[in-house]
Parts: C-alpha cells; structure tokens; sequence
C-alpha cells in the first residue's frame, strides 16, 4: 500500500473538511492508497509516537457540510521558525524543515498533501526542496494567496460579513448612528471590499488603502448634511491612518503572528478627536467569520481542489499548488504562489466601481 499524509495548518476555514473529504473519496478510487491525516498540522508526526488520524469512509462521511477541520490545526510550531528556548529562557527560532523531512520519509510517507495559507506553503515549498513529494491546496479566508483567483474559505467570510453588516444597518438607520464594523484581513482587504460593496457601505477602510481621518469625516458628514441620517463604515483589522501604525496586540508565545484586532475602535476614538459628533458604534465580527459552515461555493471550491491534489499525486507532479484560474481548476509552482501577497489593486476595477458609486477609501 501507498501512504498519503494530509495536513490543515495555519488557521480554521470553512471548507477544510470539505477537501479532506474530497482527497479521501478520490483515493479511494484506487485500491492502492492509504490516506492519514497529522494532527495539528505536522506537530503531530513530530510526535513520538506520531499523531496520526487513519481516514476512513466513517471519518470522513458528511464533514464537507462541517466548519473547521477534523484534523485540528495550529498557527504555532512553524518549522521554518520554530521556537526553541535556551537554558536561560531565551526564544530563539530555527528552521527544522530537514527534520520534518525526515520524519516523512521515516514514517513511510508516498506524498503530502498540505493544506493552509501562505506561511504553510512556505513550508511545503522548503519540503519539497528538501525532497518531500508535496502538493499544496490554498486556503485564508483572507484570500491573499497569489496565483489562484480565489482560495476556499473567502466566499464563505464574505457572506457571514455581509450578514452581519445588513444587520447593523437597521440599527445605524433608527438610531441615525455610524456604525463600524471590522472585518479579518491583515495584509488584504478583500473581505472587506466585498463586504463593503454586498452591502452598501459609504466608507471601506483596508491595509492596501492608508486612509486620511480627515477624508473619513468629510464623507460622513457631507452624508449627513444631505439628509441621510446615519452611516456605515467597514474596516479591515489590518488597515491604518496614514503615518499611522497597526492595531494590534502581541500574539501568544510561539505564534506566527501578532494579533490583530481592535481597529474599529481606534478608528472611532480618531473621528471624535477630530470633530466627529455623531454616535458611533463598533462591531468586531472576529473569528465569527471563521466559523460554521462553508457556503455551497465553498464546498464545491474545496472539493474540486482536493480532487485535483489527489490527481497531482497521482501523476507524481509534486512541488505545485492546486489553483482556481480563469474558471478552471489547474496547478502552480508552489513557489510561484509564495512569491508575493494578493493585494487588492487600489487602481483596480473592484476600487473603481465602489469609488464609482460613491464609496470613500478615505484616500
Ligand atoms: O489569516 C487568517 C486570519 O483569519 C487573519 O485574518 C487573522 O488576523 C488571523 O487569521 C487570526 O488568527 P488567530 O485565530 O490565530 O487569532
């Protein structure tokens, strides 16, 4: 028998469970494959001994409908920066690829199929230089993976977002309040720019946009001024005033990332100090947006991706990433797709249009 490792890393998305399935069921096609999962990303073949999740017809029946992943996942551990303490305490980070090489081929590994965002794909694109038979599969929610149009997860946050926007517009309109709400994004504002666009917001703050405060207020009280008495503003955890810094908090011991989080109310306490009289309130969607189940586009994105992965392997072209493009599935060099971040295009024509029907950027 063949043995496939799978592995879900970086943070939860709706559609994991959904390419797990897909992976399985097309192996299953071909009597020759074994398909096991590593707990907690490639912590769990770290293990001694390895944390490994035999996927069968039970385990995997029905989970495309369910959020999250059955393999459980983590942000921390990232074997090109893994943190090691030193006897006096001190953290230092080291790039432990060789080691988790090895323990694939130890292990009796065939192929690898890695599923997560950018920093995961860094780390299947170090394995496979390392000799590991890799395939990739994108998924963020944030949708800033470049080389794919979209990654799995995104459509799915983008619907949770605009739900909940369309919910605090009753309330911004009886209460003639301006309403912020923020919305996960750290380097893109894609969920964002959807969001505010399905909605209808008058204001879209977003990382790739640094706004000036003063533009913000002028949009707002030039729309109060013309009798629309309240306001809806969507901003991106990662977006900043210009000269401004990142609201954030710092990440947990061993985490890739600093946390984000907050902006929204920094973004209000900004608008009072500069002359904003309006009631103002803020929503912070958070991890909401993460979780549950994945929209039917989703399901059907992260199913074609795990079908096309298993077929890579098959054919032994391993080093790429599966890819939706131009309305086909088709593969990629990982490299390619770790080269550089998805922004939104600030002269693009998703900006243009919300520009076009009088959305401020605050640019
Ligand atoms: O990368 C996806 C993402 O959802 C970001 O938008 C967000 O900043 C981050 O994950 C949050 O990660 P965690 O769940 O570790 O706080």
């Amino acid at each position: 028998m063949k043995k496939l490792l799978i592995s879900t890393g970086g943070g939860d998305c709706p559609g994991l469970n959904a390419v797990i399935r897909g992976i399985y069921k097309r192996a299953k096609q071909h009597k020759d494959w074994e398909v096991y999962g590593s707990v907690e990303a490639l912590s769990g073949i770290m293990k001694n001994p390895p944390e490994l999740v035999k996927l069968n017809r039970a385990k995997t029946a029905g989970i495309h409908v369910r959020g999250g992943t059955i393999l459980k996942t983590t942000n921390k551990g990232n074997p090109l920066q893994y943190p090691v303490k030193d006897e006096f305490g001190n953290i230092t980070f080291q790039d432990i690829t060789a080691r988790v090489a090895d323990r694939i081929k130890e292990l009796g590994f065939d192929a690898v199929i890695n599923i997560g965002g950018d920093g995961s794909q860094k780390i299947s694109q170090a394995l496979f230089e390392k000799g590991v038979p890799v395939i990739g599969v994108p998924k963020t929610i944030d949708n800033d993976l470049s080389a794919t149009d979209m990654t799995f997860g995104f459509q799915t946050a983008v619907q949770i977002a605009t739900d909940s926007f369309d919910k605090l517009v009753t309330t911004a309109e009886s209460h003639h309040r301006v309403m912020i709400m923020e919305v996960m994004g750290r380097d893109a504002g894609w969920i964002a720019l959807h969001t505010a666009l399905a909605g209808g917001a008058e204001v879209c703050l977003i990382p790739e946009i640094p706004y000036d405060i003063h533009k913000v207020l002028k949009r707002i009280q030039d729309r109060y001024e013309k009798g629309r008495g309240f306001v809806n503003i969507v901003i991106a955890e990662g977006a900043k005033p210009k000269d401004g810094t990142l609201t954030f908090s710092p990440g947990e011991e061993g985490s890739e990332h600093v946390r984000l989080g907050g902006v929204a109310y920094e973004l209000s306490r900004h608008l009072k100090q500069v002359g904003c009289t309006q009631e103002i309130r803020e929503t912070v969607l958070g991890h909401t947006q993460r979780g549950g189940t994945p929209i039917a586009f989703d399901r059907v994105l992260a199913t074609l991706f795990g079908v096309k992965a298993f077929e890579l392997v098959l054919k032994g072209n391993f080093g790429k990433m599966v890819s939706y493009r131009n309305n086909d599935i088709v593969s990629v060099d990982i490299l390619e797709a770790t080269k550089s971040y998805n922004h939104v295009d600030k002269d693009g024509f998703l900006v243009k249009a919300a520009k076009g029907i009088g959305m401020s950027f605050g640019d």
